[in-house]
């Protein structure tokens, strides 16, 4: 009685919950269940960025996390260990539609007990992972937007074609610079390293190449994607390129913190249960290991572009009065 009494003189519960009478609730305000739209419109860039390092923010803090988790001793984790029977973070749904929803490719990830990794769901998730994995991915967004890097185009500025000009070019030049040099072991040195220099870039216009790595799985982005995206490295300065560039460094932000926490797992599995078999009966610590990998690496090409990295020397000229794709154009759709 007494607490009803006080209840009633309580200003802390004075409110009406409204979310029963339909409307407006959180997780739509939120929009959970959002998946980002893309770009075209330009303006929408700066939206799409802050997004962007938000999720990387809070990748940071997952990764955080776990030096709480590991004041915890292998010890204390045994004493409740059992209870947990044949409970698995490989149950986690979350996790998986977040892989799918970047762009982890099903047939890249490690099997789990030789099963694929939907087999360990039941329908409705399982349907739910599905759906995922059907649904246009971050990767391929993002692949569709750098295929229409301004500058590509053949009949324009046509970036790719001046750029394999000049990379010939200036790879001829230092030839003939090495040779003009006396002979000596350092010449022969130098000569070797160009040759190395060389296969790279040639292996780099090389699209058969590349269309075979993305077969094996080893490249993800489409070779245009892959031009627009060393576009946007080697004019990062330009303003229309800054944002975008932005982009590209969270992008890989992501991979770099997912990578960790998976090592971060890794590490405290092996701390705790050393290398036995996982509750939900996979090798635990060896399987955990394996997907600390670049088959995990949705943006594994752009880490990749830095191995193409030449003097700005070799990088085609821009001049601003002339190549107006420097601008973003009036208006939009
Ligand atoms: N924003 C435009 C679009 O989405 C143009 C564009 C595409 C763009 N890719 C880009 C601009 C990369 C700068 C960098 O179609």
């Amino acid at each position: 009685k007494q607490h009803q009494k006080e209840d009633e003189n309580d200003d802390s519960q004075t409110g009406i919950n409204k979310a029963s009478k339909g409307g407006l609730i959180y997780g739509d305000y939120l929009q959970v269940n959002y998946s980002l739209s893309h770009v075209r419109d330009e303006r929408n860039m700066l939206k799409v960025n802050t997004r962007i390092h938000r999720i990387v923010m809070i990748f940071r803090l997952l990764l955080d996390q776990f030096a709480v988790l590991e004041t915890m001793t292998a010890l204390d984790f045994y004493d409740f260990r059992e209870y947990l029977s044949s409970a698995s973070g490989f149950q986690s749904l979350q996790f998986r539609l977040l892989e799918n929803k970047i762009g982890v490719q099903h047939n890249q990830r490690v099997p789990y007990n030789r099963r694929h990794y939907r087999d360990n769901f039941r329908d409705q998730e399982s349907e739910l992972l599905l759906h995922s994995e059907q649904e246009p991915t971050l990767l391929q967004l993002v692949k569709q937007w750098l295929e229409r890097t301004p500058g590509l185009e053949e009949d324009g500025f046509n970036f790719w074609g001046k750029l394999e000009t000049n990379i010939l070019g200036g790879l001829r030049r230092e030839k003939e610079k090495i040779e003009q040099k006396p002979a000596s072991e350092m010449k022969e040195e130098m000569m070797a390293e160009l040759i190395k220099q060389r296969d790279i870039f040639l292996s780099l216009f090389d699209e058969k190449r590349h269309d075979h790595l993305v077969s094996t799985g080893q490249r993800r982005l489409s070779y245009k994607a892959l031009q627009g995206a060393l576009m946007i490295y080697f004019y990062r300065e330009e303003p229309r390129f800054q944002v975008p560039f932005q982009l590209l460094t969270s992008l890989m932000d992501i991979d770099t913190l997912m990578t960790k926490w998976r090592y971060n797992h890794v590490c405290m599995v092996h701390r705790m249960i050393g290398s036995k078999d996982g509750t939900g009966g996979s090798s635990g610590y060896h399987y955990l290991r394996s997907t600390v990998s670049d088959r995990y690496k949705v943006f594994v090409d752009l880490f990749n572009l830095a191995t193409f990295l030449v003097p700005r020397e070799w990088v085609p000229k821009l001049d601003p009065s002339e190549h107006t794709f420097l601008y973003m154009a009036e208006c939009c759709d």
